[in-house]
């Protein structure tokens, strides 16, 4: 705190920084150039808890499905949530085709157009999954406009430049205003990207590389030997473990028994194996193979499954069994189909799943 009335930056050796070792990303145009606003909302969205070398494959593969936001608005809800397979929180991709839906109808197909004023902020907040972070990036990248934009990254590199020693999530506010006051009017859809890819680059999160970083006369953590105790991060609690078993049933083509999850929760809307206790938070229910969705010969794998969602960890125990014929459901709510085992279209976890399952099964041709 204190330090915000006067502040400074350098911004030229920022450019200059950028100009040279920028990363060319697929959804990025440099100054004076904008790239699109779906090109930019799009990757936001899938950039939001996920590393840029994750999403570029999906946003390419996203923008060649549906090229504009009109043809994402059209696509069927379930070949969005299958595209987006393996990128997490499936709650995003759902927002995101709402969104869709929403500029489609009610902006006419127009991410931009009447939405490029003063209050484009404030209009974009109104989209399912658009924070201030994202409204942020989406008036600076693709519209030029001068807004604060703060990423995890930004945070970083504000809280040792400026010498920040509030604990975050409080910090966020001094972060913001220093962002504010220091903000340039040249180049303003590159100056949030010139700040993540240098914090990204140079002032990373461990050993950054103070050593010849251009920022390093002026930079205030530095200066005062707190490089490493910046940015103070709340007090972690250990997040709680659930403990769950999942029911992988293969059948004689080689089929595996899915269903579809219901559209709110946890893997809202996904493909997934008949599970009993990911929904509870009681990690000491008495969970065995009676409670299958369906009678076989269920073996339980010696080794569970480890998955970390946000708010808690996961231990999936494995039942598999080999199916005859057709299985009678003895759990009512379970709908599923057999299909091909195709993990491009499960979730992480699913996917986890299937791979320790099938490790399992012999191959077709050997003899046991
Ligand atoms: N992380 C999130 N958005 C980004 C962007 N536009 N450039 C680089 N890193 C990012």
């Amino acid at each position: 705190m204190g330090n915000q009335k006067s502040q400074t930056f350098p911004t030229a050796a920022l450019f200059g920084w950028y100009d040279k070792h920028g990363r060319d990303l697929p959804w990025r145009r440099r100054w004076p150039y904008l790239a699109s606003a779906y090109h930019v909302w799009l990757s936001e969205i899938m950039l939001q808890q996920t590393v840029v070398a994750t999403v570029i494959p999906y946003f390419l593969d996203f923008t060649r499905r549906w090229p504009t936001i009109n043809d994402l608005a059209s696509a069927p809800l379930d070949d969005v949530l299958a595209a987006w397979a393996g990128l997490g929180y499936y709650a995003r991709a759902r927002n995101l085709h709402k969104a869709a839906v929403m500029v489609a109808t009610e902006w006419g197909g127009q991410f931009s157009g009447d939405h490029r004023h003063a209050n484009a902020v404030a209009d974009l907040r109104a989209l399912p999954g658009v924070g201030p972070y994202t409204a942020g990036a989406i008036a600076a990248i693709a519209f030029g406009q001068q807004a604060v934009v703060v990423d995890g990254n930004i945070e970083r590199l504000f809280s040792r430049y400026f010498a920040i020693t509030t604990p975050l999530p409080a910090a966020k506010t001094e972060i913001a205003a220093a962002y504010a006051a220091i903000l340039p009017v040249d180049r303003p859809s590159d100056w949030p990207q010139a700040l993540m890819d240098f914090a990204n680059a140079v002032c990373t999160p461990k050993q950054p590389l103070c050593d010849g970083c251009c920022f390093a006369e002026s930079c205030q953590a530095l200066a005062r030997g707190l490089v490493d105790q910046l940015p103070v991060k709340p007090v972690k609690t250990p997040k709680p473990v659930r403990r769950a078993i999942a029911f992988v049933a293969v059948n004689d083509q080689g089929d595996i028994f899915l269903h579809r999850r219901p559209n709110q929760g946890l893997l809202g809307g996904m493909l997934a194996f008949p599970e009993i206790g990911l929904a509870s938070k009681q990690a000491d229910q008495n969970l065995d193979q009676t409670m299958a969705p369906f009678a076989a010969d269920w073996v339980l794998l010696d080794e569970p499954v480890l998955h970390v969602f946000t708010h808690f960890a996961l231990e999936m125990k494995i039942c598999l069994a080999s199916i005859e014929g057709t299985p009678q459901p003895i759990a009512d709510d379970i709908k599923g189909h057999w299909a091909k085992p195709r993990p491009a279209d499960l979730p992480s976890l699913m996917r986890k799943i299937w791979k320790a399952a099938a490790a399992m099964l012999l191959p077709p041709h050997a003899s046991r």
